[in-house]
């Protein structure tokens, strides 16, 4: 994909920008939880956050920022929770899941999220982008699909061939992860312990939210050892608890989404577009003493990351220090 990139000297837009993620996350159409809510034409200093409102798009036109890109849905979009459904079942059935069986469960808990749903004020902030028209992309289950799939293959890869896994040594794995390293909020385990045997790894990260207890169930009969999850409320880690069948790792959640969230940015870098971080992105830099073991290529890597100017790595550093 990299090779066919060309600098644009006149930025990219708003769609441009979105496209560039739907390509990497292997999405043909734009998912209900995301979209360009305000177009822009020649966008090239871009503001990117997990949680962008108002506020985030007054200080964007201060500073000087041609469009803000919102992790967490600001979009206006009903259908949304089929993301929930359709990502649950397709998973589900990967792993030898009827269909027809998962459907029932999944359908149960998107009627319980409905009511949220329902009620939200979603206007809000797109409303405020359009008074302002500041360019405004709401990108959420393109990065988490991105995010999901990194932390997948990376696990799958680190334990290939190796059948005694502990969960201990997923959540030590993880922190391998730059994003997970960097992270005021480790991962940890919420069910199980560190001595656990992990069996199947399932990660679990791009179905719009957690699915519920019930549907997690489902993943530990259909094989699933241990589940990493973004998040998971304290209601369900009980009942996962009874339910005595598998282990749950919350990787974290901001952490997770940077994950996804950094991988695009790379690759809009490479279209000339200049990406500040702020409101929860964390840095995917390695901190130097974790870095100082690595390859010759990956010490390049890391150099020629310097080298770019650091603006993200400063500005993830500023805003980590005002936390
Ligand atoms: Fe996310
Ligand atoms: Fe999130």
């Amino acid at each position: 994909m990299s090779k066919q990139v060309t600098k644009s000297k006149d930025g990219l837009s708003a769609s441009g920008l979105l496209d560039i993620a739907l390509k990497m996350a292997g999405l043909e159409e734009t998912p209900p939880d995301s979209g360009v809510i305000v177009e822009g034409q020649n966008i090239k200093k871009v503001l990117f956050g997990v949680d962008m409102d108002t506020p985030e798009l007054l200080l964007a036109r201060e500073l000087g920022f041609d469009c803000v890109i919102s992790h967490h849905p600001r979009v206006t979009n009903t259908k949304m929770l089929s993301i929930l459904e359709e990502a649950n079942i397709n998973k589900l059935y990967a792993l030898g899941v009827p269909k027809n069986r998962s459907q029932k469960l999944v359908q149960a808990r998107r009627a319980e999220l409905s009511y949220n749903e329902h009620v939200a004020n979603s206007r809000r902030s797109e409303s405020a982008a359009k008074l302002l028209n500041m360019p405004f992309i709401s990108l959420h289950n393109p990065t988490d699909l991105i995010a999901e799939r990194v932390v997948q293959e990376f696990l799958d890869s680190k334990f290939k061939g190796n059948d005694s896994v502990k969960v201990g040594d997923i959540v030590d794995a993880l922190e391998e992860i730059a994003e997970y390293k960097n992270s005021e909020r480790k991962p940890v385990i919420r069910v199980g312990s560190k001595e656990s045997y992990a069996g199947k790894i399932v990660v679990n990260m791009a179905g719009l939210t957690g699915p519920g207890h019930k549907v997690l169930e489902e993943y530990f009969k259909a094989g699933a050892g241990t589940l990493v999850l973004m998040h998971i409320p304290e209601a369900d880690v009980k009942k996962v608890q009874e339910q005595n069948i598998g282990n749950v790792v919350v990787a974290g959640h901001t952490s997770s989404d940077s994950v996804g969230i950094n991988k695009v940015i790379r690759e809009w870098e490479k279209h000339g577009i200049e990406v500040t971080v702020m409101s929860g992105v964390v840095s995917d830099i390695m901190p130097k003493e974790e870095a100082g073991e690595k390859s010759d290529k990956a010490k390049a890597e890391t150099k020629g990351e310097k080298a770019k100017g650091d603006t993200k790595g400063e500005k993830a550093k500023a805003e980590k220090s005002k936390k």
